[in-house]
């Protein structure tokens, strides 16, 4: 019996019509969630009476069996279910015969679709924020080693300010901090257990759903039966969050991309992570970098395109939230697969730290400390501003740094520069001299990596 119902039915499924409402071909990863809610199910029906003992025992030690089989490669799921709800209590019947045929009272595929999903993201979430850990790992060791590295920082893709890149990677690191937790929240609200909604209205029988959620390492049960089973929203906040740490990730990608072009040269990927061309010998490119930046939008588009499915939706459920699943297991998959991939890519990059310190020193990045050197010197910082600006507009057309000018070519756009001037514009002095919380200078951002190395510590 592949087929969990029939009797109202006087005509076999048209086999187009099966090929197309089955979903064992993407479901079936759920197995095993799905026996897991099972025999809870089962061993709650046992203690609340509504099936004996020996059936409650016939039913667990077959969903065991085929658990195991399942595991150990014995039994293969086939493609003559409708779906891994169809398989599971299919296969059970031939082990335990009428045991078998009591496991789904008081139960409906729709809250136990709902659980299987909620037990399965609820898994997913974990290894997630585990990896995004790993990430995070190896973004503090780079900021370690990296607090003396200089570089320019940006504005519109121009140079700006010097910074370091402990601190440029610090960013990424506030980013990534704000996914772990993100994933974090929604896993709270995906952490409720909606077995025991029935269909829709609940059911007759009476079950214990707080010791079900219990069992099954949820916080509680959900509230509102017809809710419980037609609620996607911890699958959308998944996703949500899983495509806003994509887009953090394109964006890091992004940069690594320009970074590593000939033009910038401020880093270099390891050959391991590097792919060649076919044609032009001489090129090794940043697939991984490129990949990851175009597989963002394939998880927005699994987010799209859950949202779009639910927009309409009726209570209570509807097959369209069969749909949800492809989605949520590829953003799942997706992201899983980018984020540990990234981790290496990171770890095995070579800086160039000198091509980023000659970057930092030309572009006029000190451009705002010479204005704030003037301001010590009593000039209001407008007026500052305006001599900086002619003064930066003479060294591009004499092709030199501020740095570059004698003292007396500086004193003739202001007549407030001194000898200590040059200390003050250094490129160490420019970082260094940012020492407000969250800046790049030495003692701030010894302070910011210390924090972040206690609060990775407190994850565990
Ligand atoms: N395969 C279905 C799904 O993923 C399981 C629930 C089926 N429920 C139903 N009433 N047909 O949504």
């Amino acid at each position: 019996m592949a087929q969990l119902w029939g009797g109202r039915f006087t005509k076999q499924t048209d086999e187009a019509v099966k090929a197309f409402n089955d979903s064992i071909g993407f479901d079936r990863r759920l197995y095993r969630q799905d026996i897991q809610g099972s025999m809870v199910h089962a061993r709650m029906l046992g203690k609340q009476e509504i099936i004996s003992k020996e059936d409650c025992a016939a039913i667990t030690e077959g969903l065991q069996g085929i658990l195991d089989d399942l595991e150990s490669g014995t039994l293969e799921i086939t493609a003559d279910y409708e779906d891994i709800h169809s398989f599971v209590e299919a296969n059970l019947i031939d082990r335990a015969g009428d045991a078998g045929k009591r496991l789904h009272t008081g139960r409906s595929r729709n809250d136990q679709v709902a659980l299987d999903m909620r037990l399965y993201t609820r898994d997913a979430a974990d290894s997630l924020r585990e990896q995004i850990l790993r990430l995070l790992e190896v973004l503090l060791d780079l900021m370690e080693k990296n607090t003396e590295t200089f570089m320019p920082g940006f504005t519109h893709l121009q140079k700006a300010q010097p910074v370091t890149l402990a601190h440029y990677l610090g960013a990424y690191f506030e980013m990534l901090r704000r996914d772990y937790q993100r994933i974090g929240d929604c896993r709270t609200r995906m952490n409720e257990c909606p077995l025991g909604a029935g269909a829709l209205a609940g059911t007759t029988y009476p079950l214990d759903r707080p010791w079900v959620a219990a069992e099954l390492g949820f916080a509680c049960a959900t509230r509102n039966s017809m809710d419980s089973v037609s609620d996607r929203d911890y699958l959308l906040e998944l996703l949500s969050a899983l495509s806003i740490l994509m887009m953090h990730l394109s964006r890091f990608s992004e940069e690594l991309i320009i970074w590593n072009s000939n033009e910038y040269r401020f880093v270099e990927m390891d050959d391991a992570f590097s792919t060649g061309s076919s044609i032009m010998p001489q090129k090794k490119n940043p697939d991984i970098c490129e990949l990851v930046r175009g597989k963002t939008g394939r998880v927005y588009g699994d987010l799209m395109s859950l949202l779009t499915t639910m927009k309409g939706l009726p209570l209570a459920y509807n097959k369209d939230m069969q749909e949800d699943k492809e989605p949520a297991f590829d953003a799942i998959d997706t992201a899983s697969a980018c984020v540990p991939l990234f981790a290496e890519m990171l770890r095995t990059i070579r800086f160039n730290k000198d091509v980023m310190e000659k970057s930092a020193m030309r572009g006029f990045t000190n451009a705002t400390d010479a204005a704030d050197y003037l301001v010590g010197k009593g000039v209001p910082f407008r007026d500052a501003h305006g001599m900086i600006g002619r003064l930066v507009l003479h060294c591009i057309d004499r092709g030199v740094g501020i740095e570059e000018l004698s003292l007396e070519e500086l004193r003739e756009f202001s007549g407030f520069f001194e000898e200590d001037v040059y200390e003050a514009i250094s490129l160490r002095a420019c970082v260094n001299r940012r020492q407000t919380a969250g800046a790049p200078g030495d003692t701030a951002m010894r302070e910011a990596i210390s924090q972040e190395r206690a609060w990775l510590k407190a994850q565990g």
